[in-house]
């Protein structure tokens, strides 16, 4: 009898020393001390068979045998537990939880001012005209000058145009530099669009300092008011409806004779008349007309052999009108709310 029980707390301390988890004690107290099977219980059950003198010392000895083995196996499951529970928070921390909401990514994107401008210049790509440019700082000569704009004129006044260097270098108050830019490099046919920056001392909820204009130029052989009245209502019928209505009103430009001014029915009230088209039911959005002789002589073309039309449109006037935009400044605020919206 002692001689099996020395042999079964051998092979437990062993199976216990070798034990590397919780699973494993299980199965060594169920081999050494389970209830129906249990190798010490069997043998404690034995006792009672024993002589009488020598079943104390026998209990005696089976009953340490239990203790020892209860107590390693409590203190190492103690140990093994811990380091589960540590694995399993390392677990925890490092998985993707797949319930949690997806984060969104700020994109970026085109200023509507952009996107407006370059729509603009794509339907008059397809219509044939290419795109020129020009700087924003202007010579005098350019930006006046070369366009018949004499020096009593009143756009020349010091409240409207920022000067850099007095009546020689400015800040180009329209688009229509670029016109005698490309006039003098190329000769005819000209057919282009230039998009760009100008620059007015002026800002109320129509106008801000920096604003945004699309020239037009298209030089050739009997070039006629017709075709202008033509290439502008077909720009109008793609930028907006179809059936939007225009009104060309005869106006006064220094570098163009004649002269139009051309409304669009405010896309807002429909003619009713509201803030956005300042009650009137129409709204300005192009100055146009036929080339004036003075300038094409001022290009070195002859008036005589060739005819053009050209036009100049503020961008920020189109976007608020497709957009039904009624303060201008609102392009400028960078509230992400409103630019989110293009
Ligand atoms: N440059 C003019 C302005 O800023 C707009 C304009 C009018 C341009 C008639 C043109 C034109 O080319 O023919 O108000």
């Amino acid at each position: 009898m002692l001689e099996k029980l020395k042999d079964i707390l051998q092979r437990a301390r062993q199976d216990i020393e070798r034990a590397s988890d919780l699973d494993a004690l299980d199965e060594i107290k169920r081999k050494y001390l389970g209830r129906s099977k249990g190798e010490l219980t069997a043998l404690s059950k034995k006792l009672g068979s024993l002589p009488k003198e020598e079943r104390p010392t026998a209990g005696r000895l089976v009953n340490e045998a239990k203790k020892e083995i209860t107590s390693k196996l409590k203190s190492l499951a103690d140990k093994f537990s811990k380091s589960d529970a540590l694995l399993e928070h390392g677990r925890l921390k490092s998985s993707v939880d797949p319930s949690l909401p997806g984060r969104t990514r700020a994109y970026g994107r085109l200023h509507p001012i952009t996107q407006v401008m370059s729509e603009i210049c794509q339907v008059f790509q397809v219509m044939g005209f290419s795109i020129a440019d020009g700087p924003e700082v202007e010579e005098d000569f350019y930006n006046f000058e070369a366009l018949n704009i004499p020096p009593d004129h009143p756009a020349r006044d010091m409240q409207d145009t920022f000067y850099i260097e007095e009546d020689k270098i400015l800040l180009r108050t329209h688009t229509s530099p670029i016109q005698i830019r490309a006039m003098k490099t190329m000769s005819p046919p000209v057919r282009i669009v230039a998009p760009g920056k100008v620059y007015r001392c002026d800002s109320d909820v129509t106008h801000t300092p920096m604003f945004h204009q699309v020239e037009g130029l298209m030089v050739d052989k009997n070039v006629s008011f017709s075709q202008l009245k033509g290439t502008l209502t077909q720009f109008i019928h793609r930028m907006f409806e179809p059936s939007t209505k225009v009104r060309f009103r005869p106006s006064y430009f220094p570098f163009t004779e004649p002269s139009a001014e051309v409304d669009i029915q405010c896309v807002k009230c429909h003619g009713a008349g509201c803030r956005l088209c300042g009650h009137t039911g129409w709204m300005e959005v192009l100055g146009a007309g036929m080339v004036h002789p003075a300038v094409f002589r001022n290009v070195g073309y002859d008036p005589d052999e060739i005819s053009g039309f050209a036009f100049g449109l503020g961008v920020e006037r189109i976007a608020m009108l497709k957009y039904s935009i009624d303060d201008i400044r609102l392009f400028y605020d960078n509230d992400i709310r409103f630019l989110d919206q293009f």
